[in-house]
């Protein structure tokens, strides 16, 4: 199983903070952001991982993260996107990495609290498709919706007005080498951006969407609110020495904070 950290785009949402350095760059209370999807797939055992980032600061990954070593790692790959052609268009960077593997895709603006290493094992025996993980959250209009039946997703829906169900799909996503031919049949969404919702549906499509729950809290950080939001559950889990930080405090934010 191959890991892929995306880490492109131009974090346009977050201007003025990105204008002069990247998203996944920024502090998520005591580390760069990019370091927590890097760490989430460590701690599912995948030690093969490819950075996918762009813009004009895809040097500072390089700086920070050298061969990843802070993760116990012996070596780390990098690419670079162009532009800011979506999700799925950073993905299909990744297609000579993975080859004939199975990947597992994070979002680099994505922090899990729990791991996910036993959905990755389950993964790995399947063998086959692709797998999403859900969260419910209290906007679901922000982020990609399934549509459920039953135990299935029939379909899901990117950033609908009205969502038909409470839950979002979170940015972590495990798919067979098919899924590179997939994006290659996708056109440009509305965004102007190839989605991986698309991907997500051809799969779906073809029955062979899984999915799993997530266990414990989940934040994106690639708005004001939800980067606020995900400094606070990350403090609030830290064992933190600094007498400045009062734990109880910041309990109470994060109960508050909990729901997205
Ligand atoms: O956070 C989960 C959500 O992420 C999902 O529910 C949505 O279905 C999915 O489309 C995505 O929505 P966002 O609008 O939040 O995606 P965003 O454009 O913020 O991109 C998320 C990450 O993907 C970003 O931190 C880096 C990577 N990315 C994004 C784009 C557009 C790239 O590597 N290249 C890109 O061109």
């Amino acid at each position: 199983m191959k890991g892929i950290v995306l880490a492109g785009g131009l974090g346009s949402r977050l201007h003025p903070l990105t204008k002069i350095t990247n998203k996944h760059l920024l502090p998520i209370y005591n580390r760069p952001m990019i370091y927590y999807p890097i760490q989430t797939l460590v701690d599912a055992g995948i030690t093969e991982i490819l950075i996918v980032t762009g813009g004009r600061n895809a040097g500072d990954f390089l700086q920070l993260l050298g061969n990843g070593k802070a993760f116990g790692l012996k070596h780390l790959d990098y690419t670079y996107q162009e532009g800011e052609g979506g999700i799925a268009a950073a993905l299909s960077l990744a297609e000579y990495f993975v080859d004939r593997d199975l990947v597992c895709v994070i979002l680099g603006d994505n922090i899990y609290e729990k791991s996910v290493l036993d959905s990755v094992a389950n993964f790995i025996q399947l063998g086959r498709g692709a797998k999403i993980h859900l969260k419910k959250v209290d906007h679901p209009q922000r982020f990609g919706v399934p549509i459920i039946s039953g135990d299935r997703i029939v379909k899901i829906e990117e950033k609908p007005k009205q969502p038909k169900s409470e839950y979002a799909v979170t940015g972590l996503y495990m798919y067979d080498p098919t899924v590179f031919e997939i994006i290659k049949t996708l056109k440009p969404s509305g965004r102007g951006e190839l989605e991986i919702t698309d991907v997500n549906n051809a799969y779906i499509e073809r029955d062979e969407m899984t999915y799993a729950i997530v266990d414990g809290w989940w934040s994106d950080a690639g708005t004001f609110d939800s980067l606020l939001r995900s400094n606070i559950l990350v403090a609030s889990q830290a064992e933190s020495d600094s007498e400045e930080i009062s734990p109880a405090a910041l309990q109470a934010s994060a109960s508050i904070l909990r729901q997205q």
